[in-house]
Formats: C-alpha cells, structure tokens, sequence
C-alpha cells in the first residue's frame, strides 16, 4: 500500500505535495518522493526513509514548478532505497510517474521492453509502467499522454493508481485506477489528486471518486473522466463532511475497523499473481529451489509470537497435510531454550507482521547458527527479519496502525497457506494441477470475506449481550483450533474480557467445570473432515447451559443443537476457513471492546512491535 498525490495549479506545486503526503503516511513510509515540471523538464526528488527525510531536502527549494506528482512508499517490489523510490521515470525522462498497487504481469512486460532496448533503473514493478508509456509516447510522437497511459493500462494485470506527468504537457496530470483508490478535486485554479481523501481535504471538501478502469484528466480545475477506451464518462462526486481525524480513518470510527474492511483488498495483493497462467504453476518467485534446497528439508519449524503464532498454526496444518513434511511450532520466546534438534536439512519458518519482534529475531537467528533454513514471513519490507532471512514471503497487507492484528493475520495464513502449496507442488506432493484447483479456490476469499463484512447486524447483536460478561470460551478443531485462539487473543487485548480457547474435544479435560448458564461458548463447526465431532463436543456444552455461539457455514444441519446464535460464512477449503471465519471473531472482539467503552486501536499494556525479549 502506497500513497499518491498531485497538483496542478497556479500555486507552487511543492507545499501541496508534501501536505498530501503527510496525510497520507500512514499508507507507507519506506521512502518519499516527489515530480515537479519545471517548464523545461522533470525534476524528481526521492529520498530512502519517512517523509521528513524528503522534506529536508535542499533541492525541494529549488522546485518551483506548479504541477507536481508524490508519492509515501510501501515497498513490494525491491527494497527500500533512492532508486526504488517514486516517482519513476522513463529513459527519456519524457513522463514522470507514481504508482499504488502492484503490476502482476511486470516481468512479462519488462523482458518486452528490455528486448526492445530499454534500460531499467530500479527493481520495481512501477517503472515498467512508466518505461511502457514513455516507449509508447516515443513511438509515436502524436500521442497524448491520456491516451498512452489508457494503452498502457489495457496491457496491466493488477492493481493500480497512478498520477502522470508529461514534459510536453506541463500543466496536465493523468490519473488512472484499477482495483486501488484514487480521488480527484479542484480548489480555486488547481486540480488535485490523491490516493485518500485526508490528502486533499484541506484543499476541498468535493470530490470525485474514480472506478475501476477510469482515467481522469486534471488541467487546472477541469477534471475529464473517461473509461479506458476514452469515452467520457459521469464523474461520481461525493461531498465530504467528516473531519480530518475521520477521514484519515477512511471514515471508519478507529483504525482497527479500518483494517478489519480493507482485507478483502489486502487479501486479494498477498494472493494475487501466483498463478503462471500459461504452466499452471504456483510462482513463489520469493523461493528458489536449488538455492534454498527447500526441495530437500525433512523437517519445518514454525516460530512466532502472538497471532502471528496463530497463523503458523494453520501454517502446520497445511504443510503436513499438502506438503508432508512434519512440522513443529515454537511460541518464539521458547524456542531456543529449549534445545531444538535442527540441521542443514531443516527449514525455520519465521513470522512476524513487524519483522522486528525480538524473540522471533532471535529464533530466527539461532536456528541459523544451526545451519537451518529460514524463510520470513512478514509484512515489513527491509526489516531485521527480512533482512537476515533465507528468504522471505511478504505480506501485502500495508501498514497497520491498530495494535491488535486483523489484515496481518489473514494475510499471513494466505501467504503460508501458498507456500505449504508450493512446498507440495516442488515436491511432488501435490500435482499442479491439485495445486491450481487450490490455488483457484483462494482466490475466492477476497470475495467471501467481503461477503462476511457486508451483514455483520448478527455479530453486533450478540456483542450487545457479551457486554457485561466475565470470561468467554471459543473452541475448534483442526485448523479452526488456531481461528478459536486468535478470536480470544482479540477479544481479551482489545476488550479486556477474559476469554481462553481450546481444541474443541479438550474442554471436557477440565474446563467444563466452569460453564453455566452466564458463559458464552463461541465453536467454529465450519465445514471440515471433523465437523461432527465438533458438532458433538457442542452438545457437552449446550448440555452444561451454556450460551452456545456458532460461526457456521450456511445450511449447516446442527444435529438438534439448538444455538443462542449463528454467525453464517462462506464455505471453502478447511485450510483457507481460519481467513474467512477470523474475520466474523474480529468484529465481535471490535463490537464488544467498543461496547464496554475500551480504546480498540491502543489497548492497555501493549505495544505494536515488541522489541524486547
Ligand atoms: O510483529 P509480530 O507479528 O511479530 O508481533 C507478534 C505479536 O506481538 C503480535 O501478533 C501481538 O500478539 C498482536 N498485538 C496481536 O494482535
């Protein structure tokens, strides 16, 4: 997740571009950068690191220009540094551009380009676009820059919001969007344009919200819209009214609520791509095989902290079950006190949505002293762990603000979901096409998820009832075991209500004794080879009087359980369920917190990254 902005204007372009973009840091803060035209030409700005490393610049000063493109980076492809960060520009600095999202098909269409001559100067998915519109421009010479970025956005698999600039236009700016936000504003004599509202709210409160597959050309106030073939086309206008606090929340009441409604996006990057369409093959371009002699390990640890320890959870159950690799999995902070037997031939999974927890580091760490190895799991580019890693499997969840993990969780289960696949496709464990046929299957959870998050009147219901209670149970088995463990982690770090989950059939083991009529049980039955043993060991507690809660798939026949209520999810796969039935215990964790008047995103004794041991 990135963020962009641009002004065209009678003003200079500078201030407005670093205000947006201060706006807009919470997208990405991995490096800055702005595109101003000067009359005679393009002068970029770029600088590794937070906006303020961009603001202290001393060539800024010298920008005086009053069209400008900008961009807060998260990187995705290639590391954070001067060269990787935007704008990028063509090889004949002809046009300057900045990007959101990720180009799915990059490699294909920069290997086009660099068979036709082009050089690159960065490792990014974005200078492809903007070599493919300069090459496009270059060829023919009439061409105006709308229409080259139209052509070029035919050729894009992916998402994208970009902002454009032309040295032979110095007052246009072309905006384009697909599957990734853009708005548009005028103010006065300027156009704006940005990734979220917050960047431009300052500057206007009217603004008009880009579809998928629109190009918008900015001229000073003038905003054309047009769909990708360059018929013009109604703008969607919107009027703004909540504050700035608001809007930086996308006018979601916290960030955590924030986050909870972006994972059907952030589901579909860290999915996205991974199928070659023409071998049918899961590309985990992240993982080389000989390199990494992944082909070979006889054994997989899983080492991690908190939900992320929960998402390795599921992480064992894939690999053993596609894979066949016996897996272990360490809480982090015991792992190496606990004299692990590791070797060459072992594999070290480590994750961590920071990648700077101290105990996962020093997982990592000592396995590698042991010669085993790691592959990190994170959502931060260039972090210690991805940076001392094997390899690494990102994320694409962009930056969380809330303490409490949501988008990170479902995110990492989908990422170590596809690499337990590709563990099975290199392998032989899998045929690729079971592979695919699964593969196929996950790219369905951005849809259910959504699905989940479009009627959640049922979890706010029962939240209303959880307000005032004193402890709460959550159970599943199998993969839904980890679902049950992440749904009570959230509910006692964002609510403070004391809640414990255990593998359903464990309950009789002891903590039985403590249900009564006040307790409520929450038992994920989605579908999954153990159903009615689950079913079963909700009949041992309805018979105790508990209050029993179901996260179910529709049509589900309960076998004369009668439950107090049923959170209804899409079906899928077992092994993709904890992504889609985390999200319904996300919102009833959200809804109780907030009912009994908690701070969700800053909950009490906790910090977002834990560096110390
Ligand atoms: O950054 P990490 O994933 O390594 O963080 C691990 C835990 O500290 C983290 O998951 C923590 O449990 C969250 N507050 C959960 O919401």
């Amino acid at each position: 997740m990135c963020g962009i902005v641009a002004y065209t204007g009678d003003g200079r372009a500078v201030p407005y571009l670093l205000d947006g973009l201060a706006r807009l840091e919470y997208r990405g803060y991995d490096s800055a950068g702005v595109a101003v035209h000067s009359g005679a030409g393009i002068d970029v700005v770029r600088r590794t690191g937070k906006l303020a490393a961009l603001e202290s610049a001393a060539e800024l000063d010298a920008l005086g220009g009053t069209t400008g493109i900008g961009h807060t980076r998260w990187a995705t492809h290639g590391k954070p540094c001067d060269a990787n960060a935007h704008p990028h520009v063509d090889a004949a600095r002809r046009i300057a551009l900045v990007h959101n999202g990720i180009i799915e098909n990059h490699h294909e269409l920069r290997a086009e380009l660099e068979a036709g001559g082009v050089e690159f100067g960065s490792d990014t998915d974005t200078e492809v676009v903007a070599q493919l519109i300069g090459h496009l421009m270059a060829r023919d010479p009439d061409l105006r820059l709308a229409d080259a970025v139209r052509t070029a956005a035919k050729r894009l698999d992916g998402a994208f919001a970009l902002a454009v600039i032309a040295v032979d236009d110095p007052d246009l700016v072309v905006g384009a969007r697909r599957a990734a936000p853009l708005v548009a504003g005028t103010s006065g004599a300027a156009g704006l344009l940005a990734s979220d509202i917050p960047a431009i709210l300052a500057e206007t409160r009217d603004v008009v919200v880009l579809d998928d597959d629109q190009v918008v050309e900015v001229r000073g106030p003038d905003l054309v819209v047009t769909d990708i073939d360059g018929e013009v086309v109604e703008a969607r206008r919107t009027h703004i009214t909540w504050d700035l606090e608001a809007a930086e929340k996308g006018g979601y009441e916290t960030f955590m609520l924030k986050e909870i409604h972006e994972q059907p996006r952030v589901l579909a990057d860290t999915i996205g791509g991974r199928l070659d369409t023409d071998t049918g093959q899961l590309v985990l371009d992240e993982l080389r095989t000989d390199e990494h002699g992944l082909k070979t390990v006889d054994k997989v640890f899983v080492v991690a902290c908190g939900t992320s320890y929960h998402s390795g959870l599921v992480a064992k159950y894939a690999i053993e079950h596609w894979a066949r690799i016996p897996v272990e999995i360490d809480v982090a902070s015991e792992f190496r006190y606990r004299d692990p037997v590791l070797d060459a031939q072992t594999l070290v999974i480590g994750v961590s949505q920071s990648g700077e927890t101290a105990d996962t580091i020093a997982a990592c760490r000592y396995a590698q002293e042991l010669k085993a190895k790691v592959v990190a799991v994170t959502n931060v580019v260039d972090s210690t762990m991805a940076r001392e890693a094997d390899a690494v499997i990102y994320t694409h969840a962009g930056p969380e603000v809330s303490v409490a993990a949501s988008k990170t969780f479902t995110c990492q289960i989908a990422a170590l979901d596809l690499l337990a696949l590709w563990l099975a496709q290199v392998r032989g464990t899998l045929y690729s096409s079971e592979v695919a046929t699964l593969v196929d299957q996950m790219h369905r959870l951005p849809d259910q998820v959504a699905a989940v998050l479009a009627d959640l009147t049922e979890v706010e219901a029962e939240a209303a009832v959880w307000k005032d209670a004193a402890d709460a149970f959550y159970l599943g088995r199998g993969p839904a075991f980890p679902t049950a463990l992440e749904g009570a982690l959230k509910m006692k770090e964002i609510s403070y209500l004391h809640a414990e989950a255990y593998p359903s059939g464990e309950l009789k083991h002891g903590p039985l004794a403590l249900i009564d009529d006040d307790v409520p049980v929450v038992s994920v039955v989605t579908a999954s080879k153990v159903h009615a043993k689950t079913l079963s060991n909700v009949a041992e507690v309805a018979a105790r009087g508990g209050r029993i809660v179901l996260v179910a798939n529709p049509g589900t026949d309960f076998g004369g359980i009668e439950p107090d209520r049923v959170f209804e999810v899409p079906e899928t796969h077992e092994l993709f369920a904890p992504v889609v039935d985390s999200v319904v215990l996300q919102v009833l964790a959200y809804y109780v917190a907030t009912a009994r008047g908690c701070n969700v995103d800053k909950p009490r004794n906790l910090a977002k990254t834990v560096t110390v041991e």
